[in-house]
């Protein structure tokens, strides 16, 4: 198989700086409140996050960090943005539930003028992937079957439901990498047998990921259609991606993991927003 040429396209992402982060809850299985947390080691991390999507010419807006929220640096989680349309949050558990106004007030006070504000369980772009015209949806441990309806009718693009069914993957973005418009990779343990038919049906030549490096986070990636970045810990599926012509940097988001995030959570993209009136 000849290996493509990959295309990159810049990006807008909205990020949100560590300060406070910190593991004061436990509501996913890597979150453990007997394992400390380096505060200025994440803080690090984030940082050459942020730098390398600057070097690739990507443009980082930042939303000011609420003490409270430790949980407030997974941008991703705070609604899905399509066409500089907002399909807000509402998240499952109530500790994140502080973070929905913060980033509602971040979109108001940036000209996002289509927000809208969800009946349903969702945590954003945790759960809804945007694979070229379709929306991918997880549910099963924190986004509801009834959010994939209300963003069907926010995007009028079609969602495609697919059921999460292993605890340490329980954002579909922790399973499930977009690497283009077409092109995916993503961990089969993650999903339920209906949801593995779709997938392998929708995308046959998706990368399929180990086990090894799903949970060294490596699907927690953002990809720009050449450059995807993510946990350097996932060695083999940096092998993968560089066979199939994509350029892998890796980077040491370990002390974030411990809140079970990484390069992808950190980062929620603004697709179709002009940017800032300037
Ligand atoms: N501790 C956070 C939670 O459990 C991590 C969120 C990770 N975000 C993501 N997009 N997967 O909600």
């Amino acid at each position: 198989m000849a290996v493509p040429e990959r295309t990159a396209r810049p990006r807008r992402y909205l990020m949100c700086r560590p300060e406070h982060f910190d593991v004061t809850y436990q509501i996913n299985p890597w979150m453990d409140l007997g394992v400390a947390v380096d505060t200025a080691r994440a803080l690090g991390q984030w940082e050459a996050l942020v730098d390398t999507y600057r070097e690739l010419g990507h443009e980082v807006h930042l939303i000011e960090p609420a003490p409270d929220l430790p949980d407030m640096v997974f941008a991703a989680n705070a609604g899905v943005v399509l066409d500089a349309r907002v399909y807000g949050a509402l998240f499952l558990v109530e500790e994140r539930r502080g973070e929905e106004a913060l980033y509602r007030a971040w979109f108001a006070a940036h000209g996002f003028v289509d927000v809208v504000t969800p009946r349903e369980v969702n945590e954003g772009a945790g759960d809804l992937l945007a694979v070229g015209d379709v929306i991918l949806g997880a549910h099963g441990f924190r986004t509801s079957r009834g959010a994939h309806r209300e963003a069907e009718e926010c995007f009028t693009r079609p969602v495609v439901s697919l059921e999460l069914v292993d605890p340490r993957f329980y954002h579909l973005d922790t399973a499930l990498a977009v690497l283009d418009r077409e092109t995916i990779a993503y961990y089969p343990g993650a999903f339920a047998p209906a949801a593995l038919r779709e997938l392998q049906h929708r995308f046959p030549d998706a990368i399929v990921a180990g086990e090894a490096d799903a949970v060294a986070f490596g699907l927690n990636a953002t990809s720009d259609g050449r450059h995807v970045v993510l946990s350097a810990d996932a060695v083999g599926l940096i092998g993968q991606l560089r066979d199939r012509g994509f350029h892998p940097i890796g980077l040491d988001l370990s002390e974030l993991r411990k809140a079970g995030g990484s390069a992808k959570c950190c980062t929620l993209e603004l697709a179709g927003w002009s940017g800032p009136v300037r």
